[in-house]
């Protein structure tokens, strides 16, 4: 039996200094495609061949989507949990992971639950996380956000849209949008006040203040603007959400000002060719109201989003609109955001990196075909990841394809089962002659 090993009995793993505790680092990233010994000629699928954003290399094209916790402590710090989970993903090599929503602003949580980065202490509670990505030489993003009328609600995994008020730590009198609307008429969120013009100066700076204390005390390679699923800065360019008659609502222009100026902010806090930025949005709205959001709207903030150096656009939709059908009442021939993905990547071309999420682990053949035919540039996937940490490996196993795995873990992937087999057999001889 040979040990196809990159490390050999006498090489000493190399001790991380990225954590102040002992952790072996990998010689080569966890997720690296991994030459086959009996056909070094195989070439990688695209899927897992590196992804180059700005002056990062993206070790595969398979991202852990952003997705709320609900598990941060009472002042919106992240806790060992926080590590725990996030950890089971860097360990196990995916392109990117991308830490959940994340609050800007003192009242921009979801759920008084939700992960704050409003002060340096909560950025430093963040700092582990992402030095553990570090040792493992894994890239980390946050995704920065401020709920709009969807703040203060209870954590999902208690109730879908559930207000939760100050007795469990809610603030329904300081939730605010552009326009005083709420995300249903009678239902159980906030009926939002109308921002001044003035918060909302104020939280556009939240936004780059955020975005400075997690590069410069967490130490995040990318920031991720949230500017879908209904939250602020989607209620602002959606016509349903905003019926402001200022300067930030109105015209298309007007309408997507308040994204603009968050990435302005933003880029006069960080330096976007050492951090890139990535934007999710909801291109289309998946509402009834002709009027909507819809994906010829998302063409034209995908333009903005260029000029502004924005490194990748990903891809979701709805969240933004009560009367939204359920999704499993939809029928798709591919997964649901797909046809968009591909609409808007034929629209930017190579200006701009797209990436889809949305139902892309149920069949990893074909979305490594998405995007080896350049219908997309990067998956994200979310649910897959939360049955399944170890989920690039399981696409790897689907596509015939080897990966570089944490040190550590290596025995899970190796010996292959041909190989247990006959360990077994020569053990099972071995036992036998005695
Ligand atoms: C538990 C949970 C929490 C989520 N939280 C967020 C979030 O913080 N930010 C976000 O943009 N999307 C969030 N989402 C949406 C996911 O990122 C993803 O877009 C969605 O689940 C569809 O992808 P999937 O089919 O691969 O799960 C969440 C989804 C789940 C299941």
């Amino acid at each position: 039996m040979t040990i196809p090993k990159e490390v050999t009995s006498s090489d000493e793993a190399t001790d991380s200094n990225a954590v102040p505790y002992y952790v072996p680092e990998p010689p080569v990233k966890a997720g690296t495609f991994k030459e086959n010994e009996s056909d070094p000629n195989k070439p990688a699928p695209t899927i897992f061949k590196p992804l180059k954003v700005g002056p990062l290399t993206l070790q595969n094209r398979i991202g852990v989507s952003p997705m709320c916790q609900y598990s941060a402590d009472n002042e919106f710090k992240a806790t060992p949990y926080h590590l725990i989970h996030y950890g089971s993903f860097l360990t196990r090599g995916p392109g990117i992971t991308v830490v959940e929503s994340t609050s800007v602003s003192e009242y921009g949580g979801l759920s008084p639950h939700d992960l704050g980065i409003w002060t340096d202490d909560q950025a430093k509670s963040l700092k582990p996380i992402v030095d553990y990505a570090h040792s493992q030489k894994q890239l980390i993003s946050i995704q920065l956000n401020h709920g709009g009328r969807k703040a203060s609600g209870q954590p999902m995994f208690l109730h879908l849209e559930q207000l939760a008020d100050e007795s469990v730590g809610g603030w329904p009198d300081k939730v605010k949008a552009p326009s005083a609307i709420p995300f249903r008429p009678h239902g159980n969120l906030a009926t939002p006040k109308e921002l001044t013009i003035k918060e909302i100066k104020q939280i556009i700076e939240d936004f780059g203040d955020a975005a400075k204390r997690a590069v410069e005390i967490s130490g995040f390679d990318v920031i991720s603007l949230h500017a879908a699923h209904g939250y602020l800065a989607n209620e602002f360019y959606s016509p349903i959400a905003n019926k402001r008659t200022d300067e930030y609502g109105g015209s298309f222009e007007n309408r997507t000002r308040f994204l603009s100026e968050v990435i302005d902010n933003v880029k006069s806090k960080i330096d976007i060719t050492k951090i890139p930025i990535f934007v999710r949005i909801s291109a289309k709205e998946n509402s009834p109201d002709p009027e909507s959001w819809n994906i010829e709207d998302s063409k034209k903030l995908a333009d903005i989003l260029i000029e502004k150096g924005v490194s990748l656009l990903d891809i979701s939709s709805g969240g933004n609109d009560y009367r939204q059908p359920p999704r499993s009442g939809i029928k798709h021939t591919e997964p649901i955001h797909v046809p968009l993905a591909r609409e808007i990547k034929q629209h930017v071309g190579d200006k701009l990196l797209v990436s889809c999420v949305g139902g892309l682990e149920a069949n990893p053949e074909q979305t490594a075909k998405f995007i080896e035919d350049g219908v997309f540039d990067f998956a994200f996937i979310g649910r897959g990841f939360l049955r399944d940490p170890g989920l690039v490996w399981s696409f790897a196993d689907k596509l015939g394809v080897r990966l570089y795995q944490a040190l550590q873990l290596g025995w899970g992937f190796w010996p292959n089962k041909q190989q247990i087999i006959d360990l077994i057999e020569r053990t099972e001889n071995l036992s036998t002659k005695d």
